[in-house]
């Protein structure tokens, strides 16, 4: 899967850094080329001997290559350019602030601005320093950039304490960087189409029926398929500031019938639509163009008419061609039955199973649960995690069995 690949691998000042021997080997015996980048305090870790013997190339490690004799400065922008992907490991705490805020005072951070390829961090350092607010602020920030983190380990740190922060091992490293590379030739180029958080059914200028949703977990899908190389337009409702990747193309709706026009209007152009909106399944009758006053409310016979909203899921699925579509099924009781007819009714691929029941799942919470239910009758469970890792998870899921 790697063979062929040019790996840019960049090595920050951590103790970790020894390790990188280690990967540069595994890296080469995947058949990739291997370039490194080190800044000045990875060289007193590692020594470039080691590096550019294991990797048969030269090692850069500063803007001004004085090695023959001659000064000379190093390209940052060609070996950008060079890589099929970067990876930076051991990132330290402060390459990933640096990264995270455009900083460039080094060689390796010149290359990283330059470089357009996937990129991909191992984090390793101290697990008070791992846990900081702006370690914590640098992930979620590069993330939101399109930059692929590689989890940190659990066990004893070089520190002598224990805890989380120690750089994945080399293994893992190239495990998760196949899994992405799979990922991404799947995912790649493909049109996704997704809706997220609740509609707004205007009463009047002022009041209007809504619900819970917050629209996690579509954002969270529709940043996980950018990670991995989609083009993702992303259908929301009024949902509270979610920072998402600019590339992202975003469309804000406010009622059922603005979802409803703006979706079919995309639909077609789509190779993959997943719906996770909560769509209010009824609207006024009739909206009043100026504020009802309170009066009018005291009066015992007034009553607020409903109409059903059209379902937009099933609409557009009964429209498919060669298209996969996946439902969102929110369930109180009878959830997997209840789910199961909903695939089936709407024409769906699959349909992710919510159920209220689940304590951490569901509306306005971080973590969920979702039992995926396929139309061939398989289904995987989903056990309780974070939103942004059960949408990695889901879209593993959906990769390997749809696309
Ligand atoms: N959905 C939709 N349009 C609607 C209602 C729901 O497109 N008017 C979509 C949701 O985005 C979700 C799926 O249909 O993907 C199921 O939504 P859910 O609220 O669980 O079920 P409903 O179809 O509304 O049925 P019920 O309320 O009876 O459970």
């Amino acid at each position: 899967m790697l063979s062929g690949k040019r790996v840019l691998l960049g090595v920050t000042g951590g103790i970790a850094a020894y390790k990188t021997a280690f990967l540069v080997r595994l890296l080469v015996k995947e058949g990739c080329e291997v370039k490194v980048v080190m800044t000045q305090s990875a060289t007193e870790f590692v020594t470039p001997l080691t590096l550019a013997t294991l990797s048969k190339n030269p090692v850069s490690f500063d803007f001004i290559d004085s090695g023959d004799g001659s000064l000379s400065w190093n390209n940052h922008v060609e070996l950008g350019k060079w890589a099929d992907l970067m990876l930076i490991a051991p990132a330290t705490a402060n390459t990933l602030s640096k990264m995270a805020n455009g900083l460039c005072d080094n060689l390796l951070l010149a290359t990283y601005l330059s470089c357009t390829a996937p990129t991909f961090v191992a984090p390793a350092m101290d697990l008070d320093m791992y846990a900081h607010v702006t370690t914590r602020e640098s992930l979620s920030k590069l993330e939101s950039q399109g930059v692929h983190i590689i989890p940190v380990g659990s066990g004893f740190l070089a520190s002598g304490l224990e805890g989380e922060g120690r750089m994945s091992e080399p293994e893992e490293i190239v495990s998760a960087i196949k899994r992405q590379v799979r990922s991404l030739q799947k995912l790649a180029n493909k049109r996704v189409l997704i809706s997220a958080g609740p509609t707004r059914e205007s009463i009047d200028p002022v009041r209007f029926l809504s619900n819970r949703s917050t629209g996690t977990m579509g954002y969270e899908l529709a940043r996980e398929a950018y990670l991995q190389g989609a083009d993702v337009t992303l259908v929301s409702g009024p949902v509270h500031p979610i920072e998402l990747p600019d590339a992202i193309h975003r469309i804000e709706i406010e009622s059922a019938k603005e979802m409803s026009e703006v979706l079919h209007d995309q639909f077609p152009n789509c190779d993959l639509f997943i719906s996770t909106a909560a769509v209010a399944d009824f609207t006024p009758m009739e909206r009043s163009s100026e504020k009802i006053k309170k009066s009018v409310f005291q009066a015992e016979d007034w009553n607020l008419r409903l109409v059903a909203t059209q379902d937009i899921l099933a609409s557009l699925s009964s429209a498919k061609k060669d298209q996969i579509v996946v439902g969102f099924a929110l369930e109180s009781s009878n959830a997997i039955s209840n789910a199961m007819s909903k695939l089936k009714s709407k024409n769906l691929d699959a349909i992710a199973l919510n159920t209220l029941e689940d304590p951490g799942a569901g509306f306005g919470t971080k973590t969920n649960q979702i039992r995926l239910l396929f139309a061939d009758g398989s289904d995987v469970l989903l056990p309780l995690n974070t939103k942004r890792e059960i949408a990695r998870l889901m879209w593993s899921e959906l990769i390997d069995r749809l696309c």
